[in-house]
């Protein structure tokens, strides 16, 4: 199966299915001297894990993460670093139902069409399993990044019909939000309705917004490797996620250029935005400001009410899924998300380390002042 490589110097490829021994990552192109160990990567596994509350599926994961390789003495070496999450709650019986016929909304149809064979035990490859070890690579970028002063946050904007709005954040409390969600009466209003949609056998979806701080002017490389093309491709690679916007978004384009335009102001020799309805990304770069996008999340597509499907041999059947399912995708996505962006970027600063002469001289320098 093709296509479970991304990034071009920061590169990770995944591995492992919903039901199989483990999931992991093989991540190439971390720099050497990052300090690094598993407690490092337990606390952003342990964000997207799912049996932790009535909000995500009560599959029993542990995701305890072991380092095969690429780390010695705890810092990078420079070398593949080989990530592995068991999966130790499987339940392979639950998904006989899936064996023979198709989940409207899942993979199931088109991965048979396209290789003619599939692991039905919980969707295989296209499972939201496979995110973990997303996840895993994504919290080495993300040390990374902080490296450099950059942090990253994503949390639920919208879920079904509770809508967060802008302004009304509270970040203190976004730790403590079983579903993400960055305000404590909206926060407990999202739960019910959660606690709700599995009951009536239904799920919804919703939206994810994340920002990106203490970016630096100059990620981006045009014109097919645009930073918010990347950062499509890497957001809507990951199962549920149907749309991305940044910025105003989809709203620009009833807007009047005088209107969308960010306008430039010098102040004190810094030169500075008035607004920042671009999202932070101009001509595919990034411009210093903050960097901004939302995604939307469809609905888990396994539900327990009937749903009409046909079964791989043709017949007319219907489906009622039973099993462990998020009634919600978005507060198990929210950490899939940052761990996207992450990748992307830390890809997008190796990069850009080559973009131009006097930055390269200066690393030569620096190399050649320490070899003997
Ligand atoms: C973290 C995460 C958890 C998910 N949990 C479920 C789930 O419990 N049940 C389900 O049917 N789909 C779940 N999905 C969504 C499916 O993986 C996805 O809808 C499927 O692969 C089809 O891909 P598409 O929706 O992009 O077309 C989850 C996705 C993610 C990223």
């Amino acid at each position: 199966m093709s296509g479970s490589t991304y990034g071009q110097l920061f590169q990770i490829s995944t591995w492992g299915e919903s039901h199989g021994e483990a999931t992991g990552v093989v991540i190439d192109g971390c720099p050497a001297g990052l300090p690094l160990s598993a407690r490092d990567i337990q606390p952003f596994l342990d964000r997207r894990r799912p049996g932790v509350s009535p909000a995500v599926s009560s599959r029993q994961e542990a995701d305890q993460v072991q380092i095969l390789s690429g780390v010695f003495n705890g810092y990078t070496t420079g070398t593949p670093i080989s990530l592995l999450i068991p999966n130790t709650d499987t339940r392979p019986e639950e998904y006989e139902q899936m064996k023979h016929c198709f989940r409207p909304g899942h993979a199931d149809f088109s991965f048979q069409q396209k290789y003619g064979i599939r692991d039905h035990r919980g969707g295989g490859r296209s499972s939201g399993r496979e995110t973990a070890a997303r996840v895993a690579a994504g919290a080495v970028a993300s040390l990374l990044l902080k490296e450099f002063g950059i942090s990253i946050t994503a949390f639920t904007r919208a879920l079904g019909p509770i809508h967060l709005p802008e302004g009304e954040e509270d970040f203190a409390f976004l730790p403590r939000s079983p579903v993400s969600l960055p305000h404590e009466g909206l926060s407990s209003k999202a739960l019910l309705l959660l606690q709700e949609n599995r009951k009536k056998k239904d799920s919804c979806g919703g939206v994810v917004e994340c920002h990106v701080r203490g970016l630096m002017a100059g990620l981006g490389q045009p014109v097919f490797q645009k930073l918010d093309a990347l950062l499509s491709h890497a957001i809507l690679s990951i199962g549920g996620i149907k749309g991305i916007e940044f910025g105003l978004g989809f709203a620009a384009s009833s807007l009047l250029g005088s209107q969308y335009n960010d306008c430039f102001f010098a102040d004190n020799g810094r030169i500075h935005k008035s607004s920042n309805h671009g999202g932070g990304i101009l001509g595919g770069i990034s411009d210093g400001d903050l960097l901004l996008f939302r995604a939307a999340v469809k609905p888990t597509p396994s539900i327990g009410l009937p749903q009409d499907t046909v079964t791989q041999t043709g017949e007319n059947t219907v489906l009622s899924i039973s099993g462990r399912h998020d009634p919600s995708i978005v507060p198990r996505v929210v950490s899939v998300v940052e761990a996207m962006t992450a990748l992307t970027l830390a890809d997008l600063l190796l990069l850009h380390a080559s973009s131009r002469l006097d930055a390269l001289k200066k690393i030569y320098n620096a190399s050649f002042q320490d070899s003997f």
